[in-house]
């Protein structure tokens, strides 16, 4: 392996920049070429590279986002733009890739890797928390930290005039954000995907936490939940069925993507970024970087994007407990 191409691709998250840096510097430390590659597999299908240096990643670190940006592309997923991106690729002389993304841009690299036998090894990055194969993904620490932060927020004012929350959080597929957001900020109720309390049991809850004094209450749900209803459906249903409530909505969106990443997910993003130059330096391919037990760990991107789920859902019972 004589130059390693990095990108980031799919939704952004906080930590992707300090990969891209971890990554520059290993290949710099190791004396191998790096090169960034410019929005996803899409700059990748036009050639859009550039090289880069230890120091062409200065004062990234802290940053959220991404500086290679990144993008969802429909051209990769044809035949003809996969062929393209080997061109453009083999032109630059890359021989081997680090893509920082969460399954999708693991499925495309995949495929890539079956047709052209090119290198690869996966960075985990989305706020989701959505791979099998790591305990934490790069972005969902800091985004855990920016959701209880705002709903700390959100609960003085709910306090000040005794009102019900419903607050939106993202996770199309999985609740790993609104269980742990959830209990973190103290919310009365919390609404996954993984698991369907239904909404008798939401009204019970809350028609018992009023009785037992509380004036103000958070339900957190994710964007994902499987009740049928989204925040503003559950707002109108509780007020039909539950009076006694003055109910709003806060949907947080994409703020939950954006920021300086914790220390956490820039320790774990210089990490990862080490050891996925290392396994391309071994020789390995197909495999993702990931952390379990606090130890660096290599699990085939076959397995990290089909796994089962992995949330806690002992959470829900000391949500449950936490909210007597
Ligand atoms: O990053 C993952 C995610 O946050 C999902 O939870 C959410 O549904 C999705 O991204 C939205 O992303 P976009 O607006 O970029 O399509």
């Amino acid at each position: 392996i004589k130059k390693i191409g990095v990108f980031t691709s799919g939704g952004d998250s906080p930590g992707m920049n300090a990969a891209i840096r971890s990554v520059v510097r290993t290949c710099a430390y190791m004396k191998i070429e790096c090169m960034g590659i410019y929005r996803g597999y899409e700059g990748m299908i036009e050639g859009d590279f550039k090289a880069m240096d230890a120091r062409s990643v200065n004062n990234i670190i802290n940053k959220g986002g991404t500086i290679l940006k990144s993008a969802r592309s429909l051209a990769f997923r044809t035949k003809e733009g996969r062929q393209q991106a080997y061109d453009k690729l083999t032109e630059a002389g890359i021989d081997a890739l680090v893509v920082i993304g969460g399954d999708g841009s693991f499925t495309g690299a995949l495929i890539f890797n079956q047709e052209f036998n090119f290198p690869i090894i996966g960075i985990p990055g989305t706020i989701d928390n959505d791979i099998f194969g790591t305990t934490y993904t790069l972005g969902y620490d800091t985004a855990l930290n920016t959701v209880v932060e705002v709903i700390d927020k959100i609960r003085d004012t709910a306090s000040s005039h005794n009102r019900l929350f419903f607050v939106e959080v993202m996770g199309r597929d999985v609740g790993h954000i609104a269980l742990n957001a959830g209990v973190g900020a103290g919310a009365e109720e919390i609404l996954i995907p993984e698991e369907n309390l239904g909404l008798e049991r939401l009204l019970e809850s809350l028609k018992r936490s009023k009785a037992s004094g509380k004036s103000s209450s958070i339900v957190v749900v994710a964007e994902g939940d499987k009740t049928g209803k989204n925040v503003f459906e559950l707002k109108e249903y509780v007020e039909t069925h539950l009076p006694i409530y003055d109910v709003r909505v806060s949907v947080l969106g994409h703020m939950q993507r954006g920021g300086s990443p914790s220390c956490f997910d820039r320790v774990l993003a210089s990490r990862m970024g080490v050891r996925a130059v290392e396994a391309l330096l071994e020789g390995k391919t197909n495999l993702m970087v990931g952390i379990q037990d606090n130890k660096i760990t290599m699990t085939p991107i076959s397995k990290a994007i089909k796994g089962h789920t992995k949330i806690d859902l002992e959470l829900m019972r000391v949500s449950e407990i936490m909210t007597t």
